[in-house]
Formats: C-alpha cells, structure tokens, sequence
C-alpha cells in the first residue's frame, strides 16, 4: 500500500532524490546515524576497492614528488594503505572522511584518519587522491570541493582524482551502459542531480575552481 505513492511522489518530483523521500535526509547522514549502515557502507568500499585499486596502481604511477598524501573521502583508508605500499616515498598519509566513518576506520601504519566535511575543508597535503567522490554531488557541491581542494593544496600541488568518464555520445557498450546505469542508482540515492560526467564537463568544473591544467590517464580498459 505505502510503497507505490512514496514511488510516484519521487517521480512527480524530479529535484528530491527517492532515498530522502523515504528516509527524510540525505544517505551519507542517514549512514552516519546507523552504525551497522556505517560499517556495511566500508566494508562495500573496501570489498570494490582493494581489487579495483591493484588494477590502478599497475598503470598509474604518477605519485613520484609526493610526501604527504590526502585522500578525501578515503572510507576506512584502503585506498591509501595500497598507495603507500606501493610508493614508500610517500611517508604521511592522511585518510579523511567524515567522523562516523574515520571513528571506526582500523589503524593502519604510516596514516593518520581525520574527521571533517569536504564542504567545509581539507586538510593540507602536498597532493590529493579522491576516488568515487565526485560523482555524487551536484555541479555547485561538485565545485565547492574541488574549491577546497585547491585551498588545500601548495602552489603545483596535485589532484588525482580517479572516476569514471562518460563519452561524448552514448553508444550501445557495455560501458556506457553501466555508467548510465550508475547515473540512476546515484540519482536514486544520493542526488538528484548527481551524475557521471564528460571530459569537458570535467575540465570546466576543474577549470572554475582554478585547477587550469587537466589531463587524463586511462587505466581500467572495459
Ligand atoms: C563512494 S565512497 C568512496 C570511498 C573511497 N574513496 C573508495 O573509493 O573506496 C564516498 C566516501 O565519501 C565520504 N563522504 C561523503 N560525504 C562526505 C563529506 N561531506 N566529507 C567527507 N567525506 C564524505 C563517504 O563517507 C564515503 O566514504
């Protein structure tokens, strides 16, 4: 009975994401409040994560220069602790999250775990890796933290931000395909107006937020 209207509403009204109808806020706050939403939301991260990163890391090896490393949004730091194994010249990570995440984020050597919000700052780092972030956020939230990002940053810091890239024109791939399917999951649950983006959607976004020089690595073939 419940279960149809709360659907329509969604619809009939593009700008709410269906997750707030239902739950009445937004999922990474909802996550923050449930423990064991919090913990199955890592264990999620780190199960795609580990697997997928060993595949980044045979191809990107672009970390040479850098000392400190921050990574936003870094969930329970898997990302990070990979990175730093593999680049031992790296010799302080900083795994920042939000505190509900970091609280439970298992200690791991050589990185700190930090509280925060994105939309508000970053800590410093000589450079950043973000991964799966992005995607989430409208354009103007999606700016925001690339702002903070730069504030973040010294002058010829670095962003690496790894995130799927959506074609010009969309074909009948099994890739883009998965990738506008992501765009209905990420519409679903975390913002309407949330989504996969271009190449020069990207270059724009970084470019407003005084990143001026973008360039792309390929690293997954699929
Ligand atoms: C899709 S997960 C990606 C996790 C990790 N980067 C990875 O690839 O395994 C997005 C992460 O962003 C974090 N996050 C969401 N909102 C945030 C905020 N306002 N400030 C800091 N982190 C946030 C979430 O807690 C979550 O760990």
């Amino acid at each position: 009975m419940s279960a149809w209207p709360l659907v329509h509403e969604a619809v009939l009204d593009p700008t709410i994401e269906p997750f707030v109808k239902v739950h009445g806020e937004p999922a990474y706050s909802y996550y923050g409040k449930m423990p064991e939403m919090n913990g199955l939301m890592r264990k999620a991260m780190s199960g795609v994560s580990v697997p997928f990163m060993t595949s980044v890391l045979d191809s990107y090896n672009r970390f040479k220069g850098v000392k400190q490393l921050v990574d936003v949004g870094g969930s329970a730091g898997d990302c990070l602790r990979m990175i730093l194994q593999k680049h031992r010249f790296i010799y302080e990570g900083i795994n920042f999250d939000v505190p509900e995440v970091v609280g439970e984020a298992p200690s791991i050597l050589g990185v700190t775990h930090i509280g925060g919000d994105t939309f508000k700052s970053i800590p410093a780092a000589d450079a950043i890796f973000m991964k799966w972030v992005l995607t989430t956020w409208t354009d103007d939230e999606y700016k925001l933290i690339m702002e903070n990002c730069y504030k973040a940053l010294p002058a010829g810091g670095k962003l690496i931000a790894c995130k799927p890239v959506l074609l010009d024109d969309s074909n009948e791939s099994q890739r883009t395909r998965a990738l506008l399917e992501g765009d209905i999951f990420v519409m679903t649950i975390y913002r309407a107006k949330g989504k996969h983006r271009t190449e020069q959607e990207f270059k724009q976004l970084g470019f407003s937020a005084g990143f001026l020089h973008l360039r792309l690595y390929r690293v997954l073939d699929y």
